[in-house]
């Protein structure tokens, strides 16, 4: 039975949170709203929670969650050995789209890291994830809400589409801010690698942390063959309907034209775009401002959503500049996509007959 309960995001309503937190407590699952995308949280110190985050996930065990915590105290509780540049990109970024990797202390159980010896911590920066945190008394283990292998849920509906039945609850705050997830930093390495971009990206971290690794995977070029950390061997954030991401800019209205010749063509592109190729592609789905990234990146997820219901068979997704959250918007678009990314126009028969 699962109860889904609204939530006014800005100033949450105290017996709402109290509810959640009382679910939580008891062992329970409660999706929430944070700034990035929406979470599945249990109990991070509880190991048959986290247990069932993975179940009610499908996720693959060996993928560690991420523990959120509500202020600098719980830091220590959960993580040890605390290196200096931790706590300053603490101080700058947190609250906010920042997880950091950490040697885990004892508190935490295993299952709620996949059995590693690292911990990832970030604390949220959305008035609902924090409150709930401080009412639960303890640090909440949560990886996106939604189903493993769809795009996260950056609305409460995505979450009831993929786990309504398998949690308790899911509190409703509506639009998340950021539309996806946090960037991930790992300080155990020298130099620290950056396994995901996010809302904060290399230039934003390096200022802090002097020179940050940025591994292939990390841009969506490639697979990681061995996986330089666990959840990177996965495939995430996949459509059901083949998706195809264009490189160039340039070569864009010409795989469109192409391709709608042939079959119905979903265009994954900004208004602007979409107003220029009115009339080729069947489907249209709008992602924004071309001149707003972080409104591109707010509807990336749904639009991947969008697509598989849409009537087209096959989508074509425009580029977008890879500064700033950008980076971040073409690591989740290549990985959604399986890595057909064309470069130039006759790619396309590599993935499409
Ligand atoms: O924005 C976000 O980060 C959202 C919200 C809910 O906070 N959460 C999220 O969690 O995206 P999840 O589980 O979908 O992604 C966490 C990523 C995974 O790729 C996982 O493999 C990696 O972080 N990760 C977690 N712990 C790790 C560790 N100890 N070492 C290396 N990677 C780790
Ligand atoms: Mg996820």
């Amino acid at each position: 039975q699962t109860r889904v309960l609204t939530v006014d995001p800005l100033n949450p309503q105290a017996e709402v949170i109290a509810e959640a937190a009382k679910v939580i407590r008891s062992g329970g699952l409660v999706a929430f709203p944070t700034e990035t995308v929406y979470g599945l949280g249990a109990n991070a110190y509880d190991p048959q929670a986290a247990t069932r985050i993975f179940l009610a996930k499908g996720r693959p065990s060996d993928n560690p969650l991420i523990v959120h915590i509500a202020d600098k105290e719980q830091l220590f509780e959960v993580a040890t050995e605390v290196p200096e540049k931790a706590l300053e990109i603490a101080e700058v970024f947190w609250p906010g789209p920042l997880t950091i990797i950490l040697r885990k202390t004892d508190k935490i159980p295993p299952q709620t890291t996949g059995g590693l010896d690292t911990v990832a911590i970030r604390m949220p920066a959305h008035p609902v994830a924090l409150q709930l945190i401080k009412e639960s008394g303890v640090p909440i283990a949560a990886p996106s809400a939604n189903r493993s292998g769809k795009p996260s849920p950056t609305t409460a509906s995505h979450v009831v589409e993929d786990l309504f039945g398998v949690v308790e609850l899911i509190l409703d705050g509506g639009n998340v801010f950021f539309g996806v997830e946090s960037t991930v930093v790992d300080l155990t390495k020298e130099p620290p690698i950056l396994y995901r971009p996010g809302p904060l990206g290399p230039e934003d971290l390096e200022k802090y942390l002097g020179r940050v690794e940025l591994p292939d995977v990390a841009r969506g070029m490639v697979f990681a063959e061995k996986a330089m950390a666990p959840g990177m061997k996965y495939r995430h954030y996949a459509p059901e309907k083949k998706l195809l991401v264009v490189e160039k800019r340039s070569e864009l209205d010409n795989v469109v034209r192409l391709l709608a010749n042939r079959m119905d063509v979903a265009l994954l592109a900004s208004k602007e775009t979409i107003n220029a190729l009115k009339g080729i592609p069947k489907c249209n789905i709008e992602l924004g401002s071309s001149s707003d990234l972080y409104e591109i990146a707010k509807n990336l997820f749904g639009a991947f959503r969008a697509l598989d219901k849409s009537e087209c068979q096959v989508g074509v997704m425009e580029p977008f500049p890879e500064r700033g959250i950008g980076l971040a918007i073409m690591n989740r678009a290549r990985k959604a996509s399986g890595m057909a990314i064309i470069k130039k126009v006759e790619d396309v028969w590599k993935y499409v007959q």
